[in-house]
């Protein structure tokens, strides 16, 4: 039984790749590992969230997890601040990572922008927060998109550098799992640009609450081409998709591997099926399979949504648990490190 850690952060806006990117693998690994799957509240604010709105949308990510399938009782569901383990051992990160090796980030380049000066300090530390929230359970594996793959690298540095350093094995070594064909699910207005929560255009995304019509809607509006579809003779021997064909037609194939992650079918399968075919065809087959797969989650996260006094049992109960579990992780290290506890 492996030891598993995820997170999502609360800030609005979930989306079609969060679930088909992460919080679909969630719910598959439950059944044979011991999962831990937080709600981020800690990383959210390193960018501004309204309060209000960063309860809500902590509710929500919550609501997601349970309606995609997480159960409860057998994983653990938790926002991180109600968890202080998380926070403390990121301090004793903050003085394990170095300069550099933060410096090297793209996620902070991109989230800052041109004016870093202006960016949180919150932010650029942010990847020591994760390594803390996945080392604070001596988690192994932790199921996640690609693009957080370099953060992922990051942690694992991370632990090896506390090893060395203090000469002990005490942090495990991490492993990413970046499961399934909808690993990096792009923005449905620009093939070239992932599809991301604070996206300004809302027809970039297919948001978890999104209802029958504006899922299909925005299918339908979705940028295409006019070429038509190709068959599976351009996959490899591996029957994956080569990148250079990506890259020649970005929004085309990021239809069908939306497609096809949905489905639960192969490129073979998908390409043989609308090989010959027209956007014309594809959209519509496309957006009812969406809605088809969509509906019982969104209208389950609706359902508890509004029932916060359930939501936030869930993340109380699992906030005790996760305390009990990261609490004498936290103690073992700070002994490690020299912290006297009289
Ligand atoms: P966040 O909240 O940006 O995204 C949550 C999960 O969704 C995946 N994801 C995607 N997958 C496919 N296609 C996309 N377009 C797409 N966009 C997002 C992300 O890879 C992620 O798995 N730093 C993390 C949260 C975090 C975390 C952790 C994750 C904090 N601590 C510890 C793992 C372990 C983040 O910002 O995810």
């Amino acid at each position: 039984m492996k030891r598993i850690f995820s997170g999502v952060q609360p800030t609005g806006n979930l989306h079609l790749g969060n679930y088909l990117g992460a919080i679909r693998n969630f719910v598959g690994l439950q059944e044979e590992h011991d999962c831990i799957y937080c709600v981020v509240d800690l990383h959210a604010i390193t960018v501004w969230q309204d309060p209000a709105e960063l309860k809500q949308n902590t509710r929500e990510v919550t609501a997601a997890y349970l309606a995609a399938g997480i159960n409860p009782k057998a994983s653990i569901i938790f926002n991180q601040s109600q968890v202080p383990a998380h926070a403390e051992l990121a301090w004793i990160f903050n003085c394990v990572a170095r300069l550099g090796w933060l410096d090297r980030m793209t996620q902070f380049k991109d989230k800052a922008g041109k004016h870093k000066e202006r960016a949180s300090a919150g932010l650029y530390v942010y990847p020591n927060l994760m390594a803390a929230d996945i080392l604070a359970y001596q988690a192994t594996h932790v199921p996640v998109g690609e693009d957080q793959k370099q953060h992922l690298e990051l942690a694992r540095d991370i632990a090896q550098k506390f090893n060395h350093d203090y000469g002990v094995e005490f942090f495990p070594v991490i492993e990413p799992l970046i499961l399934g064909s909808a690993t990096r699910v792009m923005s449905l207005r620009d093939g070239t640009k992932k599809m991301s929560k604070s996206d300004a255009s809302d027809l970039s995304r297919i948001n978890m609450t999104d209802d029958a019509d504006a899922i299909a809607r925005k299918l339908k509006k979705a940028t295409s081409d006019p070429d038509f579809l190709p068959g599976p003779e351009i996959l490899d021997e591996q029957g994956a998709l080569p990148d250079a064909e990506r890259k020649s037609r970005p929004e085309a194939f990021n239809l069908m591997g939306i497609y096809g992650a949905l489905a639960q079918e192969s490129w073979t399968e998908v390409l043989t099926r609308f090989e010959g075919q027209g956007f014309g065809a594809f959209k519509p087959a496309l957006a009812e399979l969406a809605v088809e797969k969509l509906r019982p989650i969104t209208g389950e996260m609706q359902r508890l949504m509004d029932d916060p006094g359930y939501v936030d049992a869930v993340l109380r109960d699992g906030a005790e648990r996760a305390r009990g579990r990261s609490e004498p992780i936290l103690q073992a290290c700070y002994d490690i490190v020299g912290f006297l506890r009289p």
